[in-house]
């Protein structure tokens, strides 16, 4: 990003910026807030926010993409005083104060790459890209950890979004190149390599342009029935079923309902695990296939997060020789990834564009990607 944006908006150079990137998740859905795995990658798509102080006690904020600026007194600053866009700039503002540190005021522009609403976590790479220049241009000595949490706080605290910490956590930590295998019980993380070109191979990103709102309530009513099961199994969290004493578990659970999310979530962790091994077993990376579609299959039936346009991409991805493909992300629309030989890449993209115009769905956006790198000052 150049000056001219911040200059246009507030008559000044930036002191500085920073940059982070949204997220694919390879697989290991829904489990973070069960306390389980993941093992997500960062886009080259994300956000860069540009920065310079104010001695006033007031953050101006403004978009590329948007003309609603905001300006605001950081004393002001309660859950849910700004709304759309700004207000996860500004809630990490609120979550940083709330974490003791002062904030004596400052202007932010922000200029963003991943689509909204994608399911490709450009709220994260938001707060993210944020949380990294305010802790930087105000010298506050954050670690990686600290900023996934005042990211997170702005999410969950500030906007009111319940999710966990997969998004956050992958923004700030990933690598070029790697995936990253995250724990989220201990948050102990582990660079896993992911190198697909060197395979021959690519990650498609299918953008269905089916919108989610995840603060639409179904959400949070999957973490309230995962919690369910967990306290009816009489563990902490499902995290705590290993996949071989599940087929007992279920026994156990009576509601069908809850049985189902059980299930995915076990399985699930499991499947994770196993991507690893696979990738850290410097085998073939096309052996994690079966896996990210078994994950596909468990979203759909048992977590019920799937929709129409995830489920048309995926089984036509792998009707036309991907090795394996599957929604990424909250679901409930949003995108999907589909693991292809690179000599299949317009093959796969062509079946895909024709089958959602064969549908009358309206046309996907789908790109090749490699593992980019996680959150970082760049260029002002
Ligand atoms: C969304 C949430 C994450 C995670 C995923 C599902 O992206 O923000 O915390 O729960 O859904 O894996």
């Amino acid at each position: 990003m150049s000056d001219d944006a911040f200059e246009a908006a507030y008559g000044r150079p930036a002191e500085l910026a920073w940059h982070a990137p949204g997220r694919v998740n390879i697989i290991g859905e829904h489990t973070d807030y069960n306390d389980g795995f993941a093992l997500p990658a960062a886009l080259p798509l994300g956000v860069t926010a540009q920065v310079a102080a104010r001695d006033d006690g007031v953050v101006q904020a403004s978009s590329v993409q948007d003309d609603d600026a905001v300006t605001v007194p950081i004393e002001d600053l309660a859950p849910g005083s700004v709304q759309g866009w700004a207000g996860y700039v500004v809630g990490v503002i609120w979550a940083f104060r709330e974490a003791g540190h002062h904030m004596p005021g400052l202007d932010i522009v922000v200029d963003g790459s991943v689509p909204i609403g994608s399911g490709l976590s450009s709220s994260a790479a938001l707060e993210c890209a944020v949380a990294g220049a305010v802790d930087d241009l105000f010298g506050l000595g954050s670690t990686p950890a600290d900023l996934i949490t005042v990211a997170r706080r702005a999410e969950n605290d500030y906007v009111g979004v319940p999710t966990g910490a997969l998004d956050q956590s992958a923004s700030v930590l990933c690598r070029e190149a790697e995936a990253l295998f995250i724990d989220f019980r201990s948050m102990d993380t582990r660079r896993v390599p992911l190198d697909l070109d060197g395979a021959g191979l690519r990650l498609l990103v299918i953008d269905t342009q089916a919108r989610h709102q995840l603060a639409d309530g179904e959400y949070a009513k999957r973490r309230a029935e995962c919690a369910r099961a967990a306290e009816l199994l009489g563990v902490p969290m499902l995290r705590d079923i290993d996949d071989d004493e599940l087929a007992g578990a279920l026994e156990r659970l009576t509601d069908p309902v809850l049985r189902r999310r059980a299930r995915h979530i076990v399985t699930e962790n499991a499947r994770t695990l196993q991507t690893v091994q696979v990738l850290e077993g410097q085998g073939d990376p096309r052996a994690i296939g079966t896996l990210l579609l078994a994950s596909h299959i468990s979203l759909r039936d048992d977590f019920e997060v799937s929709c129409r346009e995830l489920d048309l991409a995926v089984s036509t991805a792998m009707d036309t020789g991907a090795h394996g493909a599957r929604m990424t992300g909250g679901g409930f629309g949003g995108s999907a990834i589909a693991l292809v030989d690179d000599t299949d890449t317009d093959a796969v993209t062509d079946a895909v564009q024709g089958a959602f115009a064969e549908a009358q769905l309206t046309a996907p956006v789908i790109f090749a990607m490699q593992p980019a790198r996680g959150a970082h000052r760049c260029d002002a």
